[in-house]
């Protein structure tokens, strides 16, 4: 008797797990630096997808399934990036929209590629993530040596400048686009100073005083905006009234509040161009201002990026990866954006890079190549 009643108890269990694990959800993750000093592109990511997946959701889900969105912290810090990968795989993540930092993804990738688990990264730059060429890596922003050719270009042509200061964080995004922007200068002007920095220094006034010593005519910058902001208020503090440009890494309100609005003015940047004058991301920014006050300017990114990989579920019929991929790849998505393609290495077929700059504490458009 005691045997029989163990044995029906069992079966119950068995049969509770079974509709359990037919009731859960489908698992996306996000990866990104949740806190620290990045902590405000990792919530540009969550809220961005977190609107996707909502819009989804009311709809019930994908696959006749809801979609539960897991949030991974990597702290910008690569082996933390490589722990919240492998936490995803555990956990049964069916997709990944991540990481921000190009030295975070690509790690990640390694750990999501052996997984066979598709990831979308919004943000990560650098040429180097789908050079690797894995079947299931895709960004839907541009690449460094797109945006470092456009700085220079501008730099060159437009500014006329010869003498240049190229520093970085040393970082694989912030090194990397320095690099790009100083063959792109080539010998077109003379790259007076170059040198990195350490990410999450305060002082930077040692190498901001050797960089003036060569009186250059123009600093450039290979990094994020808590250092590019620290950077340019110092370089103002000690009287270099030189223009700054940096990249992708610095267009957030929050470079500006690091180095004051006076400082910051006529700093220059390169990135997409600007969302509000892309008709179809016009309800997207509504919605996400309404529920998140002022857009981030990955917030975009990381929507399409949650957008298209739900879409390339559902089109599949089935979270398998391979099969996932193999629609990312071959399907033409409509986003707020406007339509994303990928090609063979998962790099977005179009990425417009425009050079802005701060007037008034605010970034606008500023040139076009
Ligand atoms: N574009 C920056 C990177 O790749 C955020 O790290």
């Amino acid at each position: 008797m005691i045997k029989k009643l163990f044995l029906i108890l069992c079966s119950l269990a068995v049969l509770t797990a079974c509709v359990k694990k037919e009731e859960d959800g489908i698992k996306i993750g996000i990866g990104g630096p949740m806190t620290g000093d990045q902590a405000k592109m990792g919530m540009d990511f969550k809220n961005g997808v977190t609107l996707a997946v909502e819009e989804w959701n009311s709809k019930g889900g994908v696959l006749g399934k809801k979609i539960e969105l897991i949030v991974g912290d990597d702290q910008r810090d690569p082996k933390q990036a490589v722990s919240i990968a492998n936490k995803f795989v555990t956990q049964g993540a069916k997709g990944v929209i991540g990481h921000f930092n190009s030295s975070c993804s690509i790690p990640a990738s390694d750990v999501y590629n052996r997984a066979g688990i598709p990831m979308i990264t919004p943000a990560s730059t650098n040429p180097q993530l789908t050079e690797k060429r894995y079947p299931g890596v895709f960004r839907v922003c541009g690449r460094d040596d797109q945006q470092g050719k456009v700085a220079a270009d501008f730099v060159t042509t437009q500014l006329h400048l010869k003498r240049l200061a190229v520093i970085h964080d040393k970082t694989t995004y912030g090194q990397g686009l320095a690099d790009e922007f100083k063959k792109f200068i080539g010998d077109k002007a003379e790259v007076v100073y170059y040198g990195g920095i350490v990410q999450g220094d305060k002082d930077f006034k040692t190498v901001l005083i050797s960089i003036r010593e060569k009186k250059p005519e123009l600093i450039y910058f290979g990094g994020i905006y808590p250092e590019g902001g620290l950077l340019v208020r110092q370089s103002r503090e000690l009287g270099m009234d030189v223009p700054f440009m940096s990249g992708d890494g610095v267009i957030d309100p929050k470079f500006v509040e690091i180095a004051g609005a006076d400082s910051a003015e006529g700093t220059y940047l390169t990135f997409s161009p600007d969302p509000n004058g892309i008709p179809t991301a016009k309800a997207f920014i509504e919605q996400y201002q309404k529920k998140y006050g002022e857009l981030g300017p990955y917030s975009i990114y990381a929507y399409d990026a949650g957008n298209i990989m739900l879409k390339a579920i559902e089109a599949a019929g089935t979270t398998d990866g391979k099969a996932v991929m193999d629609k990312l790849h071959s399907m033409e998505f409509s986003g707020a954006l406007g339509n994303i393609k990928f090609d063979a290495k998962g790099d977005v077929t179009v990425s417009p890079y425009v050079v802005w700059i701060t007037k008034g504490g605010k970034f606008t458009e500023h040139w076009k190549p």
